[in-house]
């Protein structure tokens, strides 16, 4: 009988990826993944703690493991991922039913560690920033080769860590130093899922701007040239942009390569200049909006997105209102906002002016219903038009109709038959909604 495993994975891109290798790894030492968990022998979770919310749900799953082991005492738990790297061994202290815990660097060293697990009862953190990309002889295949049946849309990571410690985050302790990973590797992998059926690739990182890999000779936009490139990919994204960062040749790549999703995520945070020096972010509201400006002189139905943090120490009215000022000066596609969260040992911890709950949380629904008319009136210019619709899945709530998105990222539902999947069709928008387009397909050439 096979040995079955499951895994739930919480936060960032990043951790559906490092998931996806996962699976990948255990794979040849026998695992098959299992749905449900409690039809598991090994159940991992994949955690976050960008945020405290994040954190809570890691520990509020594991409280229901702790039943499933108490039913089946050979059951494995093993906690990997953000939470895991800043706790380690102190999460086993935590947590009784814990049997070890793997840190974001840890992956390729998953079958080491199984075969070590529950000998002599030992339990134990594998916490080290040892991992860079130069996983053991016997997994260096798996760094490159592409997940087995790839959806649509696949993710690749291009870099890990981050350098720039933005004083609100985490990351930089969850997942150490940046580090960019070989073209050659990541063009190995890209090429391969394009092969397997992938449309669409998302390059992946904290910060892609900054990657620069074989020996200084490859930047992110050399990259993206050589990722145009593949054959058989239709279309192109990346995640996440650095406003500090974001170089004139790559605004350019916006009009000259042809694969290139006219749509970038471009994290603001704040509107406010006080705010956005005490974050350490190192660019103005000004800059910003420069950018901005020759995102859409170079393309100019570019989708902009953003994030954007409420309630960060110190933030006055005055500071808030820069922040609804400068969203209604962009007029953003779309925004994730959120409510500043204490992370330790994120140096914003221990700034003073810490703003109450009920504020942030007021503050939170003004940006909120702000952006929500914004999007809804930036769905609207759609209406009527064509937009081409790469086909992802039939529609989940409803079998006669499939889904998909446009090149700027909005969700298109209309009716069709999921042979489409895969498919690159023009449709016909109908209405604009808040959340999604609807339409009706015009041609599936
Ligand atoms: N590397 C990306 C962001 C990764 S984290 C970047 O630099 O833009 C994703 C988002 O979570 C951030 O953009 C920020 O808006 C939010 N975030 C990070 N730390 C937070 C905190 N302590 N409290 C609230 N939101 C936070
Ligand atoms: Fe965090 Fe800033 Fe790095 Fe993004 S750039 S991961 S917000 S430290
Ligand atoms: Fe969360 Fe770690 Fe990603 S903290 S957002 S899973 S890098």
């Amino acid at each position: 009988m096979s040995i079955r495993f499951h895994i739930s994975t919480f936060g960032c891109q990043m951790n559906d990826y490092d998931s996806a290798k996962i699976a990948q790894i255990l794979a040849p030492m026998g695992y098959e993944q299992a749905d449900d968990p409690s039809d598991a022998d090994l159940l991992l979770i994949n955690t976050c703690s960008i945020r405290e919310k994040a954190e809570r749900k890691v520990y509020s799953l594991l409280g229901r493991f702790k039943g499933l082991k108490r039913r089946n005492p050979s059951l494995i738990i093993g906690v990997g991922g953000c939470v895991a790297q800043q706790e380690g061994e102190a999460l086993l202290h935590k947590v009784d039913c814990l049997d070890f815990v793997f840190g974001t660097h840890a992956i390729f060293d998953l079958p080491e560690i199984l075969s070590e697990v529950g000998k002599n009862g030992r339990r134990k953190a594998y916490t080290d920033f040892t991992y860079r990309f130069d996983p053991p002889m016997e997994s260096a295949a798996l760094e490159t080769a592409p997940a087995k049946d790839p959806s649509v849309k696949s993710l690749v990571t291009i870099m890990r860590g981050c350098d720039n410690f933005c004083t609100f985050c985490v990351v930089p302790y969850t997942r150490g130093h940046e580090v960019s990973r070989p073209s050659g590797h990541i063009l190995e992998e890209a090429a391969g899922l394009a092969r397997a059926g992938a449309k669409e690739i998302t390059l992946l990182g904290q910060n892609v701007n900054s990657y620069r890999s074989d020996e200084g000779k490859t930047g992110f936009v050399d990259l993206l040239q050589h990722v145009n490139r593949i054959r058989e990919l239709e279309r192109i994204r990346f995640t996440t942009s650095h406003p500090k960062d974001l170089s004139s040749e790559l605004i350019h790549a916006f009009g000259s390569l042809e694969k290139l999703c006219p749509h970038i995520h471009l994290p603001v945070q704040s509107g406010s200049d006080a705010i956005l020096k005490r974050m350490n972010r190192r660019y103005t509201r000004n800059e910003y909006l420069e950018k901005i400006q020759r995102l859409r002189s170079v393309c100019p139905d570019i989708s902009i997105t953003t994030d954007l943090i409420v309630g960060f120490p110190g933030e006055t009215d005055h500071d808030f209102e820069a922040t609804l000022e400068l969203m209604r000066r962009v007029r953003f596609d779309g925004a994730y906002s959120f409510k500043y969260s204490d992370r330790p040992p994120a140096k914003a911890t221990r700034f003073e002016g810490k703003v109450p709950e009920e504020l942030k949380s007021e503050r939170l629904q003004r940006l909120q219903a702000l952006q929500n008319r914004i999007t809804l009136e930036r769905n609207q210019r759609f209406t009527h038009r064509d937009v081409r619709v790469l086909v992802e899945c039939q529609g989940r709530r409803r079998p006669s109709q499939v889904s998909g998105r446009t090149g700027g990222n909005q969700v298109v539902n209309f009716p069709g038959d999921r042979s489409l999947t895969g498919r690159i069709v023009s449709v016909r928008v109908e209405e604009a909604l808040l959340h999604s387009l609807r339409g009706r397909l015009q041609s599936s050439g």
